[in-house]
Formats: C-alpha cells, structure tokens, sequence
C-alpha cells in the first residue's frame, strides 16, 4: 500500500536525490558560477567549475591560455578536463560556454550527467559580463554582437539540455528555485517507480 507522504514529509520539501554530474551550460554571463555554487550548496555536492580546473591544469588563466596557446589548445585542454571532471560522481560543474559545443564533450556529458542550460539574452548577458575582462572572446571588437552571434550559432545547440532554464533579469534565489524544481522533476523522471 502506498503510504501518502504528510505535508511535512512531502517529498517536494525534499532536496532532489542527485546521484551522477550535473552539468551547467550557457554563454558568458549565463551565470552558471553563481547558480552553480548556490545548487552545490543546497545539495552538499562538491562545486566544480571547468574553467579554474582548466587554469589550474595548465597555470596560467584562461585569457592568457587564448593568447599564448591560442583557442584550439585552449578547447583541448576543456575537453580533458570536462572528460576528468565528469568521472568524479555527483557534483555540480560549471562550464565554460564553448564546452558543450565540443562533440565529445557533449556525447560524454549526455551519457554520464544531467544538463542544464541557463538561457538568457544577449542584451541581459552583455550587461552582465561588460565590466569584466577576463573573457578573451569579448575583449575583441563589439561584444554585444558577438553574444547575439554566439547565441545564434550556439543555442540550438545547448537545446540538447536535458533541462532549460529561463534566466532574465530576475534574481539569483528564483533561479535557483526554477533549477532546484527542474532537477527535481528530472530525477523522478530518470527513476523509475
Ligand atoms: C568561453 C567562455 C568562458 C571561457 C572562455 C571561452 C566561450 O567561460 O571558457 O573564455 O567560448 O563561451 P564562461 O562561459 O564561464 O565565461
């Protein structure tokens, strides 16, 4: 007999069971640190976040990788991290905005973790990210259309998610709730009864 869970038990009260990688996806800005931190926070899950891993393995920061190494050493070196990062069990990761373009990364991400893309506007990302010059890609010409190019060639691409997110110009606690429900409702899904 199944026992009707008491409001105070409900099971939506509860955080979601995560039990493999999930993996956050979305362009400069998307806000996949904050959010991230904040997830791995509310599940008592390690916060990993491809970039730092990326600057830690080589020494030197992203930025820099781009200029010294150029992109393809840098989208290498992503891949090897991400294919590391992914073989650690459940945690939360954060990646960089080109990660998920990379065919393997994706094959790899899709078989072994829950994705999760914040989805946002060029216009909401460009004021998120025009104070910073740590993103070598919007250092260069105009970086309000280069956002809105990204998004064109990207974003049918990160729809492979397994779950969307809406980020606008609301703040970091509703995010967080929307994701913790997405993730919830991913996981009742991929458990069966
Ligand atoms: C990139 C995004 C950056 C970083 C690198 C390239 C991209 O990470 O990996 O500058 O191709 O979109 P964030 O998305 O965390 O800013």
């Amino acid at each position: 007999m199944a026992i009707a869970p008491t409001p105070e038990t409900s099971s939506d009260d509860n955080p979601p069971k995560i039990d493999r990688p999930v993996v956050l996806v979305g362009l400069m800005g998307a806000g996949k640190s904050c959010v991230g931190r904040k997830l791995a926070e509310s599940f008592g899950l390690p916060f990993l976040d491809s970039d730092s891993a990326v600057e830690e393995a080589a020494g030197c920061e992203v930025k820099d990788i781009f200029e010294v190494y150029g992109e393809p050493a840098f989208r290498d070196c992503e891949r090897r991290v991400i294919q590391r990062l992914l073989q650690g069990g459940p945690a939360i990761i954060a990646t960089g905005g080109g990660a998920f373009m990379d065919p393997d990364t994706r094959d790899d991400v899709k078989a072994h973790a829950i994705s999760l893309w914040l989805r946002a506007d060029p216009e909401v990302l460009h004021q998120r990210t025009k104070r910073s010059k740590s993103r070598p890609l919007l250092n260069k010409g105009d970086p309000l259309q280069t956002l809105k190019d990204l998004a064109e060639q990207r974003y049918p691409i990160y729809a492979e998610a397994d779950i969307v997110i809406d980020t606008g110009n609301e703040g970091l606690e509703k995010t967080l709730e929307k994701a913790i429900d997405a993730l919830r409702q991913q996981t009742k899904q991929d458990t069966p009864s």
